[in-house]
């Protein structure tokens, strides 16, 4: 694997091989590169959770992390993305960490670069560390994913996490429905279900933050409108099925698309994903230096 960039050309014996080598990270094993080597972590977009959980990963397999901050480099004094990581090949780095909000940035990239690209996200394309993580706290869940029931609610054409995942989960053998504001469906309408009905059938429940700075207008619902309609509210959460659980990629904005208070709720898995993220990317670093 030179680089991982959509969930779209993982093949699904890579998705499981990197599943099987996070789980052998989470129960302590450990793992490092046979040379020194460096990474860097360019984010063009707000990042807490991606860009920490990375650092933290490379650092766990004893990565050298040199420090960027795309809002100091040279980009500002129009050096083009492609110039910019053939200078950091060039100073001898490996491994490049990039969030972009252009989507599919890589594409100019992929065949012109020797370093190691992996996408940390692009633009409403596509952010598949997200969903291996996803894949891995279900996995740890269910044991599997055939037959799984998993709606994905809210925001779907812009967002990145139901794309990537939307494509493995269907891949990987799960039902994949939708639900939310009909003008952010994609894909087939066979597949959109009511969030009531949702309740009733899914053994997960996604639910997706509204991407305001990719809408060209702004949501014609108040933060309240959308909660009744197309929020996971307290009394939707009581419906759920028994041993359901509840994701979300994070930033959380509690009270729109999930109640403040199941946040932390029995049944949501959050917080784990957060954990599981670590792993997860432990075991992307590892399989893309691995020879
Ligand atoms: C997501 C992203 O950036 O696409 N966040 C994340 O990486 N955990 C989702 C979002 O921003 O809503």
């Amino acid at each position: 694997m030179k680089h991982l960039l959509s969930m779209c050309d993982l093949p699904k014996d890579d998705i499981y091989a990197i599943l099987d080598m996070a789980e052998s990270f989470q129960k302590g094993n450990g793992w490092s590169p046979p040379k020194a080597t460096f990474a860097v972590n360019l984010f063009f977009e707000p990042s807490t959770r991606t860009r920490t959980s990375f650092e933290v990963a490379e650092r766990k397999l004893g990565l050298d992390v040199v420090p960027f901050e795309t809002a100091h480099s040279s980009i500002l004094k129009g050096e083009t993305l492609e110039d910019t990581i053939k200078t950091l090949e060039a100073i001898g780095v490996d491994v490049v960490v990039i969030r972009h909000k252009e989507e599919r940035y890589y594409e100019a990239l992929k065949d012109r670069v020797n370093a190691k690209l992996i996408n940390a996200g692009d633009g409403c394309g596509q952010h598949p560390t997200q969903s291996l993580l996803d894949l891995y706290t279900i996995r740890q869940e269910f044991g599997g994913f055939s037959g799984l029931n998993i709606t994905i609610i809210g925001d779907l054409s812009h967002s990145r996490v139901a794309k990537s995942n939307s494509e493995a989960l269907s891949a990987l053998g799960a039902n994949v429905f939708y639900s939310g504001p009909r003008e952010w469906f994609f894909g087939d309408a066979e597949n959109y279900i009511d969030i009531d009905h949702a309740m009733e059938i899914s053994d997960v429940v996604m639910l997706l933050r509204i991407q305001h700075e990719r809408h060209e207008n702004t949501s014609r619902l108040t933060a309240e409108e959308y909660h009744e309609l197309y929020g996971l509210t307290l009394k939707r959460e009581k419906r759920m099925k028994k041993g359901s659980i509840i994701m979300h990629p994070g930033p959380v904005n509690r009270d729109v698309e999930i109640a403040g208070r199941l946040v932390e709720c029995n049944r949501s898995r959050i917080f784990r994903q957060m954990q599981n993220g670590v792993y997860t990317r432990m075991a992307v670093l590892r399989k893309i230096l691995e020879k």
